[in-house]
């Protein structure tokens, strides 16, 4: 893919990134210049705009307008504190998946009442602190968890509000590895054994049910999914309703893509007015509505600017190699992910443009973050890799004893620090020697 650099002049926003832009010949998150942030906070850096946070959040309420709904920010995809804050502070739930991010979304100040817990593999101890936080929904994900969920809510005295995540076995046409709605994946309770379980946990003594639950993948691009999705889990909700229990709520998970490399997702609101549409059309409307969206409210909002290590030409490759690696950014590495590769500054100079495999300094073939890739680069450039908000610093490591890098928060022309950067003793804190 080649990068084309812009000439001087206005404004040119990056596809998909309304709020990263080339001003003249320099990248700047909101008003503020990625070099300048790279000079000040080094490299690899995460920079996220809140704007863009809350333009991808906007698209979802005015999706929503007018109907009763909670937008439950899956925080999975990007974790930390000063996003969290960003979302609360915008009246937004959390879907959470351990109890470590259910402390994560308290210490960001979020409503332990509008979280809701998904996953597969909740443990006792993690039922019991979510059940104490008072948070809003456990997502029930087996017959199993039903049961034990329902024995801790009684020995604590309470009964715990449940939705069951049912898989609606369609394909979400993405990645195998984000395909979460069919019959083979490991989540969710089957289609024909529903209302079977329903029975169930509405037996429970410590069971409250409150609502229905699918999320059937991520980074679906079409509208189709999600509303033979929908057509499914309507089917259930009549069946479940019929049978005298009734649903305050369905959640119909996230998945919402991104544009990464020409692809081109629905807007929020645009599906929504869809999905609304079919269920105005089968009678449910009025039905309160949660929605579990990740990496569409902030992975556009971030980039992560990095440096021209050397450039390594060869025989069949060049190699540009760069101080970002598969430690900070493992998407490349774990699914063959693209993410744009763009220069902080459109240099005029004459460096010459030539192929390169982009890649980190991490001793494994596997570390790459960009193939193939057209760049007019030499050692001591900076690079951003593009739509980096989410599931980037969330499923980084230490590998290599790398430490985590600086992310920053950018807010107009204000710049905050929502994370250091971490140094080795930070990350040999928990460890201890041995006598030898
Ligand atoms: N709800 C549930 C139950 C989920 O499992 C997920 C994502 C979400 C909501 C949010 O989905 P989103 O709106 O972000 O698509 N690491 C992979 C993505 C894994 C998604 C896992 N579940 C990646 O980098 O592409």
């Amino acid at each position: 893919m080649s990068q084309k650099i812009p000439s001087a002049g206005a404004a040119q926003a990056l596809p998909g990134h309304p709020f990263v832009a080339y001003h003249g010949t320099s990248l700047q998150v909101e008003s503020v210049s990625l070099s300048q942030l790279a000079a000040e906070h080094g490299t690899p850096l995460f920079v996220y705009s809140k704007a863009s946070m809350l333009a991808a959040l906007g698209a979802y309420q005015r999706g929503f307008a007018g109907r009763h709904a909670q937008i439950c920010y899956a925080m999975k995809a990007n974790s930390s504190l000063g996003v969290l804050q960003v979302f609360a502070a915008a009246g937004c739930g959390f879907d959470i998946v351990s109890g470590g991010e259910l402390e994560r979304v308290l210490a960001a100040g979020g409503d332990a009442a509008k979280i809701i817990f998904s996953g597969v593999g909740k443990t006792r101890a993690e039922m019991r602190q979510a059940l104490q936080a008072g948070i809003g929904c456990f997502n029930v994900e087996s017959e199993a968890e039903l049961d034990v969920l329902s024995q801790v809510a009684e020995s604590l005295g309470l009964r715990a509000p449940v939705s069951i995540r049912v898989n609606p076995n369609v394909d979400p046409k993405t990645h195998p590895y984000i395909s979460t709605g069919l019959k083979d994946n490991k989540f969710g309770v089957a289609h024909e054994d529903t209302l079977r379980i329903y029975q169930h946990a509405a037996s429970l003594k410590g069971l409250q049910v409150v609502g229905i639950d699918c999320h059937i993948g991520s980074q679906i691009t079409e509208a189709t999914p999600y509303l033979d999705a929908m057509d499914r889990v309507l089917d259930l909700v009549a069946s479940i309703e019929a049978a005298g229990m009734a649903l305050a709520h369905i959640d119909f998970g996230g998945g919402l893509g991104i544009n990464y490399n020409n692809d081109a997702p629905p807007a929020a609101d645009a599906l929504w007015a869809q999905l609304l549409r079919k269920l105005d059309e089968r009678g449910y409307g009025q039905k309160k509505l949660m929605i579990e969206p990740g990496r569409s409210l902030v992975g556009n909002a971030g980039v992560c600017v990095t440096e021209v290590l050397y450039v390594k030409p060869g025989e069949h490759k060049n190699f540009c190699i760069i101080d970002a690696a598969m430690n900070d950014l493992p998407r490349p590495a774990m699914y063959q992910a693209f993410h744009a590769i763009v220069p902080l500054l459109a240099e005029s100079a004459a460096t010459p443009e030539a192929r390169y495999d982009v890649v980190g300094p991490i001793c494994e073939s596997g570390d790459w973050i960009g193939r193939d890739r057209s760049l007019a680069v030499k050692a001591g450039d900076q690079l951003a890799v593009l739509s980096a908000g989410a599931y980037c610093m969330s499923m980084s490591s230490n590998y290599n004893t790398r430490g985590r890098a600086v992310e920053l928060l950018v807010d107009g022309a204000k710049v905050h620090v929502i994370r250091e950067r971490e140094s080795a003793a930070d990350q040999m804190r928990l460890e201890r020697l041995v006598t030898l």
